[in-house]
């Protein structure tokens, strides 16, 4: 077992570059498995998450050769289309697997796929997107059977705009017979990321980005090459690191547009803030209360929700937080009050009084971002945090210790 050890309140200062985007990632490396053809993936972030995937494609019968950042995968002989239970519940994209299966073999049987416990996170639009093309669904047991003779586009329209509903009805409708339209589609860019990467392969697809996208059936897609967008989430959670600790810290490798709705609040709050074409610099200054809301893309990232928490915990006056995407997303709260914070949670929204003093405490990363939330807090807080079961947030940010250390975090991993 792994925890994180940190010595907070140290100045920051120095270039932390951006990877990857997970999210992206787990998406696109099951897109590889819609061609026989080779794929090559680079930028792809060194994180447990990929790991998992990379076992998934070794199952599968995919040859996989992963080198620093970039990953070569040959489907060209699929040997199993089963995914087992202990693979599938490793994270939620396992479930991109059930797509791209049935888009090329018509077949493919999974358990529920696993994630972070942060709300129930039900699978039903993915699988009304399968069944709208024409597949059948057979539950038992939390195995999912699903079959078709022939996929055939049709229109799609979301009871709300999934992230993961959209991916998999993008990925199953690229190789169906005649046009697909998904209605009330989610905006983020690693869909758009996925869909620049399907149309190098030979996709039809338009309207990424919007409500509505439309998806054009191919006979057969080949392979490509591909470099991955980078991550805004861990672009934002830098970012706010900075704003509570920076001392002419530089955010490189970023996408400023991608992060506008927390660099628009970071702004309205005070922060001392310069946006470039593909980086920013950024000081701790004082800051001032804010009320937000998650919502979709372009909206508040319900992502960067817990790590904006505990920067709130540090702006003068009273702030509000509401969640709107997930139902249980405020774990990281009661170890915030353990180190000091005055946080009230009611219902969907927490409310936080600052600016408080943290003291370094030991506290339980329960899920990925929740992790980055106390990580974060850790840094801001006097004396030594602890933060166990930090395989979580593993699973999601690459070398986060090396890249704090190297802008002069004083953090470490212990081996317990
Ligand atoms: N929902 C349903 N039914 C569905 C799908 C979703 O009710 O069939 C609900 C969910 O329960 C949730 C809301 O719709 O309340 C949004 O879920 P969505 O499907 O958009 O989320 P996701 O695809 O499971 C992705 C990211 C999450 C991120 C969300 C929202 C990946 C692998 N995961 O999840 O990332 O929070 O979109 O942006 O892309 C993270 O990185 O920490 C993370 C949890």
């Amino acid at each position: 077992m792994q925890r994180l050890k940190i010595q907070g309140n140290q100045k920051l200062t120095g270039t932390v570059r951006i990877s990857g985007a997970k999210n992206s990632a787990v998406a696109l490396i099951p897109a590889a498995l819609l061609t026989s053809d080779k794929t090559t993936l680079c930028n792809i972030p060194n994180i447990l998450d990929i790991d998992y995937l990379e076992k998934t494609l070794n199952y599968l019968g995919a040859k996989v050769n992963r080198a620093s950042g970039s990953m070569v995968i040959d489907a060209s002989n699929l040997k199993n289309l089963e995914i087992p239970e202990e693979l599938s519940s490793k994270l939620r994209a396992s479930y991109y697997f059930m797509a791209v299966l049935l888009a090329r073999y018509k077949q493919v049987k999974m358990h529920f796929p696993g994630g972070c416990k942060i709300g129930s996170r039900p699978i039903d639009q993915t699988l009304k997107a399968f069944k709208s093309l024409g597949a059948t669904v057979n539950e038992e047991n939390d195995i999912y059977t699903i079959e078709a003779d022939k996929l055939i586009g049709s229109e799609i329209k979301l009871d709300m705009p999934s992230v993961g509903a959209t991916i998999n009805a993008i990925l199953v409708a690229v190789l169906a017979e005649g046009t697909t339209i998904i209605k009330n589609a989610a905006k983020e860019p690693e869909i758009s990321d996925l869909v620049s990467m399907l149309k190098k392969m030979g996709a039809k697809i338009t309207g990424d980005g919007t409500e509505e996208i439309t998806i054009y059936g191919v006979k057969e897609l080949t392979g490509c090459n591909h470099d991955i967008i980078p991550d805004r989430i861990e672009t934002g959670t830098y970012t706010i690191i900075g704003a509570l600790l920076g001392n002419y810290l530089k955010i490189d490798n970023i996408v400023p547009e991608h992060i506008k709705s927390l660099t628009d609040a970071l702004e309205s709050m005070g922060s001392d803030l310069e946006i470039h074409d593909d980086y920013l610099i950024i000081n701790s200054s004082k800051l001032n209360a804010i009320s937000l809301e998650t919502s979709g893309y372009p909206g508040f990232p319900t992502d960067l929700q817990q790590p904006f928490v505990s920067l709130l915990t540090q702006a003068k006056g009273k702030s509000t937080m509401t969640e709107t995407i997930y139902e249980n997303r405020f774990m990281n709260i009661p170890y915030l009050n353990k180190m000091g914070a005055s946080i009230h949670t009611e219902n969907k929204t927490a409310t936080i009084l600052g600016p408080t003093k943290l003291t370094g405490k030991e506290v339980v990363a329960t899920d990925l971002r929740a992790g980055a939330s106390l990580l974060i807090a850790g840094l801001v807080a006097n004396g030594e945090t602890i933060i166990t079961e930090i395989n979580h947030l593993l699973r999601g940010y690459e070398e986060i210790v090396e890249k704090l250390t190297n802008i002069g975090a004083k953090i470490e991993i212990e081996e317990i």
